[in-house]
């Protein structure tokens, strides 16, 4: 694997080995005073961040760190993306510098397969890369748009894996804003690999265009479906990406999508909640099920950075653990 890009780059083998090598990873630090692994030492891991963040930012920093590779976090704006400067040309001068890898965030769908292409072309032709001319940068899309989060969806199913024994036959319910997001596609298709049957729920405006070929069923009644449920995953409103009126108001949001006690309590006892955060208390998701023994949304962060080890360990180091 030289770039992570996409959960549709994954076959169930390759998913599950990336999550079994996050397993191993979790147990080769448990209990350990000093939380650091040598698997990376001497690998530079860059982290360019054009959006907002703190989850997947702060654990791909920590995941490198605890493997001891050299991790650096860059925030478009205090870097030369300010001054005009392209992603072409900061993709280059990052492999130039010595990045063995670029974790990328960008508004743009599409961006990190652009850098990754880049990478590679720059490669073939003999570019200065980060261990001399010839050498390549892998890239790892943190997150591109509205089209995909693809360590987003290795986390969640390695969460649903720790709080159900496994993701095949589970019926998974993703709710809310599907149309801005890419944690929902990355999931519906990294979920339905792994073998789990997937329903949005969502308003109809909010579901995109083309969503009959994904590998799921779309339901309209959000209490009919949580009975029938082994997971709830609650997306986030993405406000910042809508221009225009998706819905009414925030208040008619949550009376029909949002996951109130009195909704929750239609779910099956041994049912899982999730949401990829940051969470819109009150919105999508009511305080006390957010904080509720169901809830796996802090499981979902600490696994986090185990799967981001993983990434980087199977871009970086090149073999499972
Ligand atoms: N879930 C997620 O991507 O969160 P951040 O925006 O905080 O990284």
């Amino acid at each position: 694997m030289r770039h992570l890009l996409s959960v549709t780059d994954l076959d169930a083998a390759s998913a599950t080995a990336l999550l079994d090598t996050a397993d191993r990873l979790k147990q080769a630090l448990l209990g350990r005073e000093v939380r650091k692994l040598p698997t990376l030492r001497g690998r530079t891991v860059v982290t360019m961040f054009y959006e907002n963040s703190t989850r997947t930012r702060v654990s791909f920093e920590i995941a490198g760190k605890w493997m001891s590779a050299d991790t650096i976090n860059v925030a478009a704006s205090g870097s030369s993306v300010g001054k005009g400067e392209s992603l072409r040309d900061t993709a280059a001068t990052l492999a130039a510098i010595g990045a063995d890898c670029i974790v990328v965030r960008h508004p743009a769908s599409g961006a990190a397969h652009r850098m990754a292409h880049w990478a590679d072309r720059d490669a073939a032709a003999g570019a200065v890369g980060p261990t001399g001319p010839g050498s390549a940068t892998s890239v790892v899309n943190a997150g591109d748009g509205t089209h995909e989060h693809p360590t987003q969806a290795l986390l969640d199913a390695a969460t649903v894996r720790d709080r159900l024994g496994g993701v095949a036959g589970r019926r998974i319910g993703i709710v809310g804003d599907v149309l801005h997001s890419r944690v929902a596609r990355s999931n519906v298709f990294l979920l339905a690999t792994l073998g789990a049957e997937v329903v949005l729920v969502a308003p109809p405006t909010l579901l995109p265009v083309g969503v009959a070929a994904w590998p799921c069923r779309v339901g309209t009644d959000l209490e009919a479906e949580l009975p029938g449920l082994d997971v709830v995953m609650m997306l986030r409103v993405q406000a910042e990406r809508m221009h225009g009126a998706f819905f009414p108001s925030s208040r008619e949001y949550a009376v029909r999508y949002g996951l109130s006690e009195r909704r929750a309590a239609f779910l099956p006892e041994h049912a899982v909640v999730l949401h990829p955060g940051p969470m819109v208390r009150g919105m999508e998701i009511a305080p006390a099920v957010a904080d509720a023994p169901s809830s796996a949304v802090l499981a979902q962060v600490q696994n986090g950075v185990h799967v981001r080890m993983a990434v980087l360990y199977h871009l970086l180091a090149g073999a499972a653990a």
